[in-house]
């Protein structure tokens, strides 16, 4: 259901917090090497419509939601519409406080708004879907470890292929990377590949661990 006034702020954010480039902020540079967060990272960049629908579509009624990297909060708002809870967390105050600025009080009571380092938070219990909507991700292998020792069951996001959005089923079972002899993988620590000839181009992903980025250290 949704509240009176959050049309409004919806396009209030669409047309104000991107305009604000706080990257390129002075002191915006200390800040993301103060919080370790490297390249585009800590960059706040919001996505397509169609990058949104996708991941909305996989939000149920009672789902507990982790949102890593909420940005302006546009899809948060969104999220809490459909899900029982969201917990939104940004790193960047001078993206999240004037998105609460123009969303004012009406902001959902389901809509729990943090502003720190998911690198440095402590995932709340319960928690059933996590998004992480980052392309430039480079901390997808903690968030990913992070969240399935929480227990959380899947994660929306387009960190591993870099467009579109993939649900990642956080339970499943993930084979060695050894096992895996034709068709493309994507591992636990954010590297897809593909292994062997290009006879199964089609065949849908392994999910795998242990792959030779997680063996050079290369973990995202
Ligand atoms: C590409 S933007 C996407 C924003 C939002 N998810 C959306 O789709 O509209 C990524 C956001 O993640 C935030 N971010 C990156 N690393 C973070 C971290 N470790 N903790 C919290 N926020 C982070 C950045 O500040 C930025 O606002």
């Amino acid at each position: 259901m949704r509240l009176a006034g959050v049309d409004l702020a919806l396009r209030r954010l669409k047309s104000d917090t991107e305009q604000q480039r706080v990257q390129f902020q002075e002191g915006f540079g200390d800040f993301v090497a103060g919080h370790e967060l490297a390249g585009w990272e800590g960059w706040f960049s919001p996505y397509d419509e169609g990058t949104y629908s996708t991941a909305l579509s996989h939000v149920a009624p009672d789902d507990v939601v982790l949102e890593i990297g909420a940005g302006d909060l546009r899809l948060a708002l969104r999220i809490a519409e459909r899900a029982r809870r969201v917990y939104a967390l940004e790193v960047n105050p001078l993206v999240v406080g004037p998105a609460l600025q123009i969303i004012g009080l009406r902001l959902p009571r389901n809509l729990h708004v943090v502003c720190a380092n998911a690198l440095d938070f402590s995932i709340p219990p319960g928690i059933t879907t996590a998004v992480l909507l980052m392309r430039h991700c480079q901390h997808f292998g903690v968030y990913f470890d992070r969240l399935q020792a929480a227990g959380c069951r899947q994660l929306l996001t387009n960190a591993r292929w870099r467009s579109g959005v993939e649900a990642v089923n956080l339970l499943t079972p993930r084979l060695p990377f050894e096992q895996v002899h034709e068709g493309w993988y994507a591992c636990r620590c954010g590297a897809v590949g593909y292994v062997g000839r290009g006879e199964r181009p089609d065949a849908p992903p392994s999910e795998v661990r242990n792959c030779p980025a997680c063996q050079n250290g290369k973990m995202r």
